[in-house]
């Protein structure tokens, strides 16, 4: 994989979008992946259809792109993409207010009104204001954040999953942390498209592939298990709902971190972990937000 280049700030972005058929989804991926920083998919405004959209920094080919979906397409169905110019100038005002720069653990967050150098051996999360959830400011996602930076210590997962991506700040942080492919899913398409974005706009758009569905319900997210490592930071009750799932979806010897607890609700949480045969080995609490790590032993099944 290519080192990550400086991150897009302030620029316009391209974006290419499609509405394809489910079953010609993994088709129309392969064809934008050469093409885009990212891609990501979520269900269209109607119907059954999917949107797969790629977001790219430089103007896409646009024959390449035809040559790549007639070649896919040989019936001459191929559908047809809208290729947009997104603007930079709202993530801009709408910053200097309401984000000031901040460090947490090993990560520096900033908007895109900060242009000065990141703290000396900080890794850089460029995120805006936004209409997604997670900004870094919150207990819960800086609980994770400050988790993945001490998980960083004694571990090198080779695949992850963000369940519940928000804004992709956490799917973004993995990818900087170790460098590896991150699935990141959320029950909002709006979240999974600002996800993608963030993650081109951060130089990782190629690690992180975002996509929409409640739970683990997403083939993509079904495909690419087992992770090594998953983080939830969604709520008590659905992180609880979906034990199973995530039991199921995290290989032995992985780990994950589940965060968006109030205190007192992380018991019944830890037993409905417990259950599934997960061991906890840490939990940190930040402005009365509980994050906690489990580990699955490596002798358990999946
Ligand atoms: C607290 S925000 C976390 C955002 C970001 N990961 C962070 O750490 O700042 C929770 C996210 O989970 C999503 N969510 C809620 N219920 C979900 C479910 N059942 N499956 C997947 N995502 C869900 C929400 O749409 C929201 O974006």
């Amino acid at each position: 994989m290519n080192d990550p280049q400086p991150p897009a700030q302030g620029r316009f972005l391209w974006s290419i979008h499609l509405d394809v058929a489910p079953e010609a989804l993994a088709l129309v991926e392969a064809c934008l992946e050469p093409l885009c920083d990212s891609v990501s998919s979520f269900i269209a405004d109607r119907g059954t259809a999917l949107r797969v959209e790629g977001i790219a920094r430089d103007e896409p080919d646009r024959a390449r792109l035809r040559a790549a979906l007639n070649t896919a397409f040989p019936a001459g169905d191929a559908p047809r993409p809208v290729i947009d110019l997104i603007p930079p100038k709202n993530w801009l005002a709408e910053n200097l207010f309401d984000f000031p720069p901040l460090s947490i653990g090993r990560f520096f967050i900033h908007g895109s009104h900060f242009d000065g150098p990141p703290p000396m051996g900080a890794l850089s999360l460029l995120l805006d204001a936004g209409t997604a959830f997670g900004s870094g400011t919150h207990g819960s996602t800086a609980g994770c954040l400050t988790l993945l930076g001490d998980l960083a210590r004694r571990r090198r997962p080779k695949s992850a999953l963000d369940m519940g991506c928000g804004s992709g700040i956490l799917a973004i942080a993995m990818a900087k942390l170790w460098r590896v492919s991150v699935v990141a899913s959320d029950i909002d398409g709006e979240a999974a498209r600002v996800t993608a974005m963030n993650a081109a706009r951060n130089a990782v758009g190629h690690r992180v592939a975002a996509t929409t569905a409640v739970g683990y319900g997403s083939p993509l997210v079904r495909h690419r298990a087992p992770y090594d490592l998953i983080v939830e930071n969604i709520l008590a009750r659905p992180i609880r709902r979906l034990s199973r799932d995530l039991a199921h979806h995290l290989a032995p010897g992985g780990a994950c971190v589940l965060s968006g607890l109030l205190a007192r609700d992380a018991g019944m949480v830890i037993t409905a972990h417990r259950r599934q045969g997960l061991r906890l080995v840490r939990q940190v609490t930040l402005n009365g937000w509980r994050s906690l790590v489990f580990e699955k032993p490596p002798t358990a099944d999946r």
